[in-house]
Formats: structure tokens, C-alpha cells, sequence
């Protein structure tokens, strides 16, 4: 039986939002490996974020889309510290050098700046579909291929039962969502989707920072307040639960039967170049 009742499982816009016991694996992996579709993944491991570029890898192997075709595109401004990890037969990791960032947030914008030069001029050629994800994570259960769609946000663990959403609120920032608006609060650490709505997509949010910089502004989650600015107004195709991203910082609930990818716990104000904040 494929079906849960004490969660949501399909958006008031009649799109799928997936759990653990809303889908059969055996036939989701039938289905994509009859297709073989090519999958890349953008992550950004700069400065002393190579450090989970192991455990990333390694559990990645173990449970991201296995048995797909995966490239993992690194961006890095440290290239002798990428691990050398045994990856299964179609899969790859692609080094791409970035320069160093001296503030946190830069770092967090400059992958949107990295990533949507580099799909444009290499990524687009070698994928189908493309993730965006943060490095700090471990997978520790199946995130599969039940994730694609032509455009997949997952549910931020920290808002999915709120109705009040951390969205930038000031109307100076492109970000911009007026009080009384919105529905759900997405991750900016784990989504993915088609290629090409991918790329206009990350773009956006890379052009969408350019302006508020050149206004002096910065919107209060980064990329993340303009991807919950666009998937407002562009529905996502498929909602992934927060099982599809949550934190080692917390206990879930009964609504999360497994984990399948989590952050890690890690002291900020080392890891951070400019510490916490
Ligand atoms: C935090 C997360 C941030 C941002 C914020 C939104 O838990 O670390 O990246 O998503 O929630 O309130």
C-alpha cells in the first residue's frame, strides 16, 4: 500500500509532495534507470568547507540517485584538499577553481554567480537535470530518484508546520514578499530540477543579488530569500518534505520516518570566514 494519511502528500496546486510511504522505490528505479538521465551536482567547498567534501561524497555514493549517472561539480579555491573518493561506474566529480570569498554571505552568492557561468558554459552540455546543495550534509538514507522533476523545492525542516515564513519583508530588496503572502518556506541547500529551468532559475537569484548589491542591499537569507521570491510566484513542479533536508541539530518528529540527507553540526565562528554572524 503507497499512501500516508497524517501527512500531505499533494500541494493545493495538485503537485506531488513526497515522504517516505508516498512513493514505490522499485518503480521510480525502473523507470530512471530506463531513461539513464545525466544528473549534476553544483556544491561549493571553499576555504575550510573542503573538510565535509569526504563525508559528502562517500554517503553520496551510497544513496544519491545510485545507479544514475552523476557528475559532482566542485567549486573550490583549494584543489589538493578535494579527497580522492571511489565513485560508482557513471559517475564523476569535475573540479572547478573559484576564488576565495572573505564573508560568508559572498561565498553563498558566488555560487550562484559560479554556477550559472559555468552551466552555461560547460554544465548544459554534460546534464539533463542539476542540484544545488550545500556541502555541510551527510546522506544517510535514500534520496532517489523520486526527487526529479523539472523543478523540486524541498520544505525548509525548520517552517513546514508555520504559517509565519522568514521571507524578506523589506520592500527595497528584490526579494521582496509583502505581509500576508506565502504559502510554504523552501531550503536553499537542496534543489534541484531540468537543466535549462534550473539555469534560468539560478541566474535569477544571481542577478536578483546583483541588483540588491547595487542598492546597498542584502536580503536577509541571500539566494535563499529570492528562491522562496520566485517559487511563490513559479510554483515548484515537486515538493520534497524536510526529510529530504533536515539538520543533525534536531530531533524530527513522527511525521519524518527517515532522514535521507542532514546538516551537520559545526561551530560557525571557526568554520565561517568571518565567524557567526
Ligand atoms: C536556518 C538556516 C539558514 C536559513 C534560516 C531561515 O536554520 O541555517 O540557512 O535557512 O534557517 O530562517
Amino acid at each position: 500500500m503507497i499512501g500516508r494519511t497524517d501527512v500531505n502528500s499533494v500541494t493545493n496546486w495538485n503537485a506531488p509532495l513526497v515522504w517516505e510511504g508516498t512513493f514505490d522505490p522499485v518503480v521510480i528505479d525502473d523507470i530512471y534507470r530506463r531513461m539513464n538521465p545525466r544528473v549534476a551536482v553544483v556544491v561549493l567547498a571553499v576555504g575550510k568547507y573542503t573538510r565535509f567534501l569526504k563525508g559528502f561524497l562517500e554517503s553520496g555514493e551510497k544513496y544519491f540517485l545510485v545507479g544514475l549517472r552523476v557528475t559532482y561539480y566542485i567549486f573550490t579555491d583549494n584543489e589538493q584538499d578535494v579527497p580522492n573518493v571511489t565513485l560508482s561506474e557513471g559517475r564523476k566529480i569535475t573540479i572547478l577553481p573559484v576564488p576565495s570569498a572573505k564573508r560568508w554571505q559572498d561565498v553563498v552568492l558566488s555560487k550562484m554567480k559560479w554556477a550559472t557561468v559555468t552551466i552555461d558554459k560547460q554544465i548544459r552540455n554534460e546534464a539533463d537535470y542539476l542540484f544545488m546543495m550545500d556541502i555541510d550534509s551527510v546522506f544517510y538514507n535514500r534520496f532517489g530518484a523520486e526527487s526529479l522533476s523539472r523543478m523540486s523545492a524541498v520544505l525548509h525542516r525548520a517552517f513546514y508546520k508555520r504559517d509565519q515564513f522568514p521571507y524578506e519583508r523589506r520592500p527595497e530588496s528584490k526579494a521582496y514578499i509583502p505581509a500576508g503572502e506565502g504559502d510554504y518556506y523552501y531550503t536553499a541547500a537542496v534543489w534541484g530540477g531540468y537543466l535549462e529551468d534550473m539555469y534560468r532559475l539560478v541566474k535569477y537569484c544571481y542577478e536578483q543579488s546583483e541588483e540588491d548589491a547595487k542598492n546597498n542591499i542584502e536580503a536577509v537569507w541571500q539566494e535563499e530569500s529570492h528562491l522562496n521570491k520566485y517559487f511563490l510566484y513559479n510554483k515548484p513542479a515537486k515538493v520534497l518534505s524536510p526529510e529530504y533536508l533536515w539538520s543533525d541539530y534536531e530531533t524530527p518528529g513522527s511525521d519524518i520516518k527517515l532522514i535521507r540527507i542532514s546538516q551537520l553540526v559545526k561551530d560557525y565562528a571557526e568554520v565561517r570566514p568571518n565567524g557567526g554572524q
